[in-house]
């Protein structure tokens, strides 16, 4: 399959949408050399990675339930129970994290973005590799001591969950056409389609 076609194709797969195992480590391995080849501005590298194996994902999701539980006094307990509950079937949870360096002349923001490309190219290779992945970020953000949970340094600014196992089922997802978000600048203010309808 050509890289374009895989990228056409990639799509997530839920928890309740894979099952064990996890990739094994020569796979795993394959998949996280692809953050090396992120686009970095300045060359920064801002990747933390932490992986939890199959064996420790029910301790996990326990200590960010009993976390969210005794920090987060607004979110209601059947929220958080749902929250974790899906977790507790990922066959393996990666906590990607934007490494900030600080003060530094590349914004904070750009070394977030890094980081989010790095977790897009987790999502390509592990697409190659035939795995399962899914992206996951909301409750990595909120969850309270998310830091302490997993020995993060003040600098390490968590972005995404991601969830890697084996696709119970091989499906390809209808995408749009692309036209729609797609502009031409024609000078000041002025834009118009990219695409006619029909190309
Ligand atoms: C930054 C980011 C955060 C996301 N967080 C969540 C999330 O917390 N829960 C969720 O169900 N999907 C989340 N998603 C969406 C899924 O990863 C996935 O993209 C979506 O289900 C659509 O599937 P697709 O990738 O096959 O198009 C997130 C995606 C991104 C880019």
């Amino acid at each position: 399959m050509s890289l374009l076609d895989l990228i056409y194709q990639r799509s997530s797969c839920h928890v309740h949408e894979m099952q064990h195992p996890a990739p094994d480590n020569v796979k795993l391995k394959r998949i996280l050399q692809s953050v090396m080849s992120a686009p970095d501005h300045g060359n920064i590298k801002p990747w933390h990675i932490v992986v939890v194996d199959t064996d420790r994902v029910a301790n996990m999701c326990e200590l960010m339930c009993d976390a969210w539980l005794k920090h987060a006094a607004h979110i209601e307990p059947g929220r958080v129970r749902r929250l974790t509950s899906y977790l507790k079937d990922a066959p393996m949870v990666l906590l990607v994290s934007a490494d900030i360096a600080e003060p530094h002349a590349v914004s904070r923001r750009d070394q977030v973005l890094a980081a989010a490309a790095a977790c897009q190219n987790i999502l390509l290779s592990a697409e190659q590799e035939g795995v399962a992945a899914i992206w996951y970020s909301t409750d990595a953000a909120e969850i309270p001591q998310v830091h302490q949970l997993f020995g993060l340094t003040k600098q390490q600014e968590p972005v995404a969950f991601i969830i890697l196992g084996t696709k119970k089922t091989h499906r390809v997802k209808k995408r749009d056409q692309v036209d729609e978000h797609c502009y031409q600048w024609l000078g000041n203010q002025q834009l118009s389609p990219l695409f006619d309808k029909d190309e």
